[in-house]
């Protein structure tokens, strides 16, 4: 179990890469399963995330490798229908595999997904979808076994607008020869970047409406495409210059992702410049801001509560924030308390009163954003830190601790 070492107080200053989206890429490397010849994919995190969905490829029979900062997958030679357990454990996308399968094969065996513990996280919007499709889906202890002899078009309607299940209904879709409509899907860019990367590969997709219209049934080929840039690793590291009242300038990013956050941002005293794919910001102090609850884009992004709290623990003014995405978002709040913060939580509210000065303490990441908001906490607090458990981290963020340092960042890791 490797651990960082920080000695927090220092300020952040200087530039950073933004890297590709891991939830974008993530279902992008499911969907070219579905591609008969190569797919090269441009700016692809080197995460863990990325290297377990390498894995599962090269499992079902693709090849797929880097070749040099590219990513390559030839699906061509495809075979296998099963997702072996210890791989389903590694993450929770390993479910997105599942509509691409069937779209391939027409059958699939999965697991339940692993992944960031936040609370119950079924799959049943998944399951229903493509029983609607035509699925058979069933239990076998802990096996779920899909199969169809023929994928269905049809209209079908999510309780909420899930972005695995609409992930993996659009990829299903691809193996159906009538045209499936999906009504309340998701509408995270990561989804458009899913669809942007079908639609080079030759797929018929329609995501101008309040609806989305697919039409598969026709092979897909292999193709260049590159990955959007990650909002998620921009919203850490807008958060951590905030922290530490720094100045950092962020690179290669899509600032109209990121509205929701830089709003508050903003609200909270800090100055933001934007270009047209940097963003600077520059912070002396931060004050309380207004209500913040997480919802589905374009709402404040869940991924990004767990740093916001961090950074609100030492602002002016006392703040109030809302879960509403996952049952048990908070894991990281004890750590944050451990290092001085004040905040009162329930398992929804959280009442954030910002505090002088975090310290030091030795805590534990219990996920991939909870553990980068207590990596935030102690780069900004007095004295020591030792968080462990950095594997969590290793999951999403491509170099962190290496781009930290170049900021000026006192850690190590051991
Ligand atoms: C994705 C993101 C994750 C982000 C989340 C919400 C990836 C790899 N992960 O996760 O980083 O935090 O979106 O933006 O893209 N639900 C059900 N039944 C289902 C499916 C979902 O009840 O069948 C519930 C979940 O328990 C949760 C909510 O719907 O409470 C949202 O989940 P969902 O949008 O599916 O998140 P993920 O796709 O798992």
């Amino acid at each position: 179990m490797a651990t960082y070492k920080i000695w927090g107080g220092r300020p952040l200053v200087g530039e950073i890469p933004i890297h590709g989206a891991k939830n974008s890429v993530l279902p992008i490397l499911a969907a070219s399963l579905l591609c008969r010849g190569r797919c090269v994919l441009q700016n692809c995190p080197r995460i863990s995330d990325v290297e377990a969905a390498l894995e599962i490829l090269r499992c079902l029979g693709c090849e797929a490798q880097w070749e040099g900062s590219l990513l390559a997958v030839d699906s061509s030679h495809a075979d296998g229908r099963e997702i072996p357990v210890t791989l389903m454990h590694r993450m929770r996308a390993a479910i997105i595999f599942l509509g691409a399968l069937i779209a391939r094969f027409g059958e699939a065996r999965v697991y339940q997904p692993g992944g960031c513990v936040l609370g119950e996280r079924p799959i049943d919007y998944h399951i229903a979808g493509l029983r609607q499709m035509g699925v058979r889906c069933e239990y076998e202890g802990e096996i779920l076994y899909c199969q169809t002899e023929r994928l269905r078009g049809c209209t079908l309607t999510l309780p909420f607008p899930s972005v695995g299940a609409t992930e993996n209904l659009i990829l299903a879709a691809m193996g159906c020869k009538e045209e499936l409509v999906i009504c309340n899907g998701a509408k995270e860019p990561e989804i458009a970047d899913l669809i942007g990367f079908l639609r080079v590969c030759g797929a018929e997709i329609d995501d101008s409406g309040p609806v989305l219209r697919i039409r598969g049934g026709k092979p897909l080929h292999g193709a260049f495409y590159t990955v959007m840039p990650d909002r998620m690793e921009a919203a850490t590291y807008l958060m951590a210059g905030a922290i530490t009242r720094g100045d950092v300038t962020l690179r290669g990013l899509r600032t109209e992702h990121l509205k929701a956050v830089t709003r508050l941002l903003r609200q909270g005293g800090c100055e933001l410049t934007e270009g047209k794919h940097t963003m600077r910001l520059n912070c002396d102090t931060i004050r309380a801001v207004g209500p913040i609850v997480t919802a589905p884009y374009d709402g404040f992004p869940t991924d990004a509560q767990a740093p916001m709290m961090a950074l609100l623990s030492t602002a002016r003014g006392a703040s109030v924030m809302e879960e509403t995405m996952f049952s048990h978002r908070f894991a990281h709040v004890p750590a944050l308390q451990n290092m001085g913060a004040k905040i009162h939580a329930t398992r929804r509210y959280a009442i954030v009163e910002g505090v002088e000065r975090l310290r030091g303490a030795c805590v534990e990441a219990t996920d991939l954003r909870g553990g980068a908001a207590m990596v935030l906490a102690a780069l900004s607090a007095e004295g020591y830190s030792e968080i462990s458990n950095i594997e969590h981290m290793e999951r999403g963020y491509t170099d962190f601790m290496p781009i930290l340092q170049g900021l000026g960042a006192d850690i190590t890791m051991e």
